[in-house]
């Protein structure tokens, strides 16, 4: 396709004599369309070339070679020249890449060659999954859908929690307490629910503690049967998990957690101590980071044992040996935002290549409110993740069974629309923002919701499916698309794969949900206010296929999001 900012870029250097490079970063998209499609802030250049805004804005006006077929306009507001392309050459340049590349459009090879790991979800095994969780494995696992569209090889990585004091709690209180829940028939919750007793009593009970400590001290010198035992809850843990990660889409490549590096950690602390990095302080073995502003990052306890930071560094150098990675991701909430930059920090000191250091990344998230505040797990009054997507999809049915009774699947189509609604919800707000959770709002069909794209995309299938056919691309005849919501659409359409680098260069897949929401919200508006199927033929071809070209972009957008769609709903 035409890259029109690349255009315009070489343009005004052409009258400036500044690196077109430069320039092109400096073009905005403008908030809203009547502004133009693109607008260039000549306050960038004012130091350079030594005069106001507007008057730099005026020369470039008038001195710049305009190629019709690119730029329709050009207006100057203030210090800005606001850009208008040639829609022609636009809605032609998109309706030839849609039909070339079908659902693969917007996709790039901008990655190629490129390994992105993305640390995401990472629950604590024996504890529940709960909703907290849910930021990251949907945060995550939609940065990694999308780096892999844009040909990035994406590395999904579920470091998992398992391993800790967390197991000498829970194996403690089976020990105690087995008879009095049904183990046998509902062996994950009468876990979750030995753990959440066990936290209780210990309050009041400290010799508890010491029996947990017992227990996962003979896990750590190997006890067979405790060993065994631990093993064991892992793996229905997992199977637990995995019915939670196929309603959300969710994919990883590896589950190596905590316990995987119990057994590593040795060389990340000898070559510590080898550079002279570890310290003695009261009693522990720590990485002084007073040149960073920060606490020490400690790297053995006082008791002697290890730690989440040495394991997290033993992780990341073998992620760095085995993927090669030019970025790694940690999708973690904000709450650990000190430990990472403990870790990353600690990781400079160890003198690691700068290509590896320069690629970390904390990805951070705000919390999930419920109405009662804040979730923990210990003290009970938690929600699981299980629960709340069946609560999820029981709501949509409900809302279907009114809206469509006769609709087939309403099963499917209900948990489609469910767990879509919850992910949205998930991501429709700028990620580091804390995220009330709010069934009326996110079930909304009619909000910036899932529910409410999706709608709007099974309304374009079910046209396609009503007119029969998609036309041929040679068939359809641009200047039929000369209306104000067409023109709108195809911009849109347009700024897509720009939308998807946008959501990897910042890490923040709202911006992909609001690109969602804003397409749906223009698709609405031209069925509104175009008639398709009763118009003569070449007007009802060209809209058919811009109603096939939103359908596939929506679809697309919603399903690297984690959601998918139904044909009728
Ligand atoms: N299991 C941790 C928690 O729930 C998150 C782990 C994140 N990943 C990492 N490499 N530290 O808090």
């Amino acid at each position: 396709m035409v890259n029109f900012k690349q255009e315009i870029a070489k343009e005004i250097a052409e009258v400036t004599n500044l690196d077109s490079k430069e320039l092109e970063n400096y073009i905005e998209i403008p908030p809203n369309s009547d502004l133009g499609d693109y607008a260039f802030p000549c306050f960038k250049l004012a130091k350079e070339l030594r005069k106001a805004p507007p008057m730099i804005a005026n020369d470039i006006k008038e001195n710049i070679k305009i190629d019709e077929k690119i730029i329709e306009k050009i207006e100057v507001v203030g210090g800005y020249l606001n850009i208008y392309v040639n829609k022609q050459t636009l809605a032609k340049e998109v309706l030839e890449d849609v039909a070339k590349n079908k659902e693969k459009y917007g996709s790039s090879d901008i990655g190629k060659g490129k390994n992105v790991v993305i640390d995401y979800s990472a629950p604590n095994i024996a504890k529940p999954f709960h909703i907290g969780h849910l930021r990251s494995t949907v945060i995550g696992g939609a940065l990694y859908k999308i780096y892999n569209f844009l040909g990035y090889n994406s590395v999904g990585i579920n470091f998992l929690g398992d391993w800790g004091l967390q197991f000498g709690k829970v194996m403690a209180g089976i020990k105690l307490w087995k008879d009095e829940y049904d183990f046998k028939n509902d062996e994950m919750s009468s876990i979750l629910k030995t753990y959440i007793r066990f936290n209780k009593e210990e309050k009041e009970k400290p010799e508890l503690t010491d029996l947990a400590r017992a227990e996962f001290k003979k896990l750590e010198d190997g006890d067979q049967e405790t060993y065994k035992l631990w093993e064991h809850i892992r793996k229905i843990s997992l199977e637990n998990y995995e019915k939670t990660y196929k309603l959300l889409n969710s994919k990883f490549d590896s589950y190596n957690g905590e316990a995987y590096y119990n057994d590593k950690m040795e060389p990340v602390v000898e070559e510590l101590k080898e550079k002279g990095l570890l310290k003695e302080s009261q009693g522990a073995q720590v990485v002084d980071l007073e040149k960073y502003n920060m606490p020490p990052c400690i790297i053995i306890t006082s008791a002697g044992t290890t730690i989440y930071a040495t394991r997290d560094l033993a992780s990341l150098e073998d992620r760095m040996n085995t993927y090669n990675f030019d970025k790694a991701i940690y999708v973690v909430g904000n709450e650990q935002a000190l430990h990472f930059k403990q870790v990353f920090a600690t990781a400079k000191y160890l003198g690691i290549d700068e290509k590896y250091t320069n690629g970390l990344k904390h990805v951070p998230f705000g919390m999930v409110q419920l109405k009662t505040g804040k979730m923990s797990t210990r003290e009970g009054n938690i929600i699981k993740l299980e629960d709340l997507l069946n609560e999820a999809i029981e709501k949509s049915k409900k809302i279907i069974e009114e809206k469509n009774p006769n609709l087939e699947n309403k099963e499917e189509v209900a948990k489609m629309v469910g767990v879509g609604a919850v992910i949205f919800n998930d991501l429709s707000n700028n990620r580091i923002k804390d995220e009330i959770f709010d069934w009326d709002i996110m079930l909304n069909f009619n909000g910036e919701t899932g529910p409410y794209v999706q709608y709007i995309c099974v309304r374009t299938k079910s046209l396609l499916e009503k007119a029969g056919y998609i036309p041929n691309i040679q068939d359809v005849d641009v200047s039929k698309l000369n209306d104000e919501d067409s023109k709108n659409i195809i911009t849109t359409l347009y700024n897509f794969n720009q939308t998807l680098n946008n959501v990897t260069e910042k890490e923040e897949p709202s911006i992909l949900a609001r690109y969602l929401v804003t397409l749906a919200e223009q698709y609405s508006s031209f069925y509104n206010n175009c008639h398709i199927l009763d118009q003569e033929k070449e007007i009802k071809d060209a809209r058919l296929y811009l109603t096939y070209m939103v359908k596939t972009v929506l679809e697309k957008g919603l399903n690297l999001l984690g959601i998918k769609v139904p044909n009728k709903m």
